[in-house]
């Protein structure tokens, strides 16, 4: 069974991540190369569970924050029985941070990225022993979305796939298990969609507003996709899309230019405090 897990990057995922694990009193150690984000990690995990435990959506029985060890350094990743990577959507670093973890783990350690469309196989071939690597795509907000899009490479064993779907039951979260395959299942199809609403602004048929007020109140959204792209970060939105372009060779994940503009202009929504709105 998993008892400690470590999270690389302690950014809006891996906080979240952080978050639900250690509220089902599961021993967190959480790294991240920068002590501020640490400490903000720490901060926006504390807020959120008072948050929810006002609510009434958590107990009050727990203390998170008991259960999180946070460090700059790797080292405290290895004795994990699970090691899960939340750093940013760039292959580049995800492959030097698994070179790092296939040295530093245990070598019977399971090592998980929650990338939103990069080749699991592709990482898992870095490791010593690709069958206890796999994907776990967690969903923003981490704490109020039920799913995790579990996803299997060819070499991940049904071992490692049967250890996830515990895992997933004990933090209360539903585990769907798909194949290795661009951007997987969720954001192949959500990602096109952001991507034609952010069309529909750059040509002049409605605002942001409008397109969100039209698909909250038309389509029965939770928030329009200008809102999301916004809360998942337009930067991340623009590097899955090019992904999809390029592995999938179809014109239709071509990246609007209004989005390529905001990134290159820093606008990348909450995160920055600006995007298709402005954020506080
Ligand atoms: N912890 C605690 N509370 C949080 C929170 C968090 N991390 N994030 C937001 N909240 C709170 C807000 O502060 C707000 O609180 P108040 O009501 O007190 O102001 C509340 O949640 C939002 O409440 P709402 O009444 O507006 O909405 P809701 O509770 O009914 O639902 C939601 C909120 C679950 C985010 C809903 O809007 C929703 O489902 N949105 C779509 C989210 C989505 O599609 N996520 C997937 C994105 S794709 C992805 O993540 C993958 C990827 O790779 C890109």
């Amino acid at each position: 069974m998993i008892q400690t897990v470590g999270v690389i990057g302690a950014g809006q995922m891996g906080q979240g991540i952080a978050q639900v694990l250690a509220c089902a009193s599961i021993d967190v150690r959480l790294v991240d190369l920068s002590p501020q984000a640490l400490e903000k990690a720490l901060i926006t995990t504390s807020s959120s569970v008072s948050k929810l435990q006002e609510k009434g959506k958590l107990g009050t029985g727990i203390d998170p924050l008991a259960f999180i060890k946070t460090s700059t350094d790797m080292q405290l990743l290895a004795e994990c029985d699970l090691v899960i990577e939340a750093v940013t959507e760039d292959e580049m670093t995800k492959r030097k941070i698994f070179e790092s973890l296939n040295q530093v783990c245990r070598s019977d350690a399971l090592l998980a990225s929650n990338t939103s469309s990069i080749s699991i196989g592709r990482l898992a071939a870095i490791i010593d022993r690709p069958e206890r690597m796999i994907g776990v795509h967690f969903m923003n907000p981490v704490p109020l979305m039920p799913l995790i899009e579990v996803i299997e490479a060819k070499q991940t064993s049904a071992e490692t796939v049967a250890l996830i779907q515990q895992l997933a039951e004990r933090i209360e979260k539903t585990a769907v298990v798909v194949k290795d395959r661009p951007a997987f299942v969720l954001n192949r199809i959500l990602l096109p969609t952001i991507n034609e609403a952010i069309r529909v602004v750059e040509e002049g048929t409605a605002t942001a507003e409008q397109v969100d007020q039209i698909m909250t109140l038309g389509a029965g959204f939770p928030m329009g996709p200008l809102a999301l792209a916004d809360m998942i970060g337009l930067d991340t939105c623009l590097s899955i899309l090019d992904l999809m372009f390029v592995e999938l060779k179809d014109s239709r994940y071509l990246p609007a230019p209004l989005l390529r503009e905001q990134v290159v202009a820093g606008r990348l929504g909450k995160k920055s405090g600006e995007g298709f709105y402005q954020h506080a």
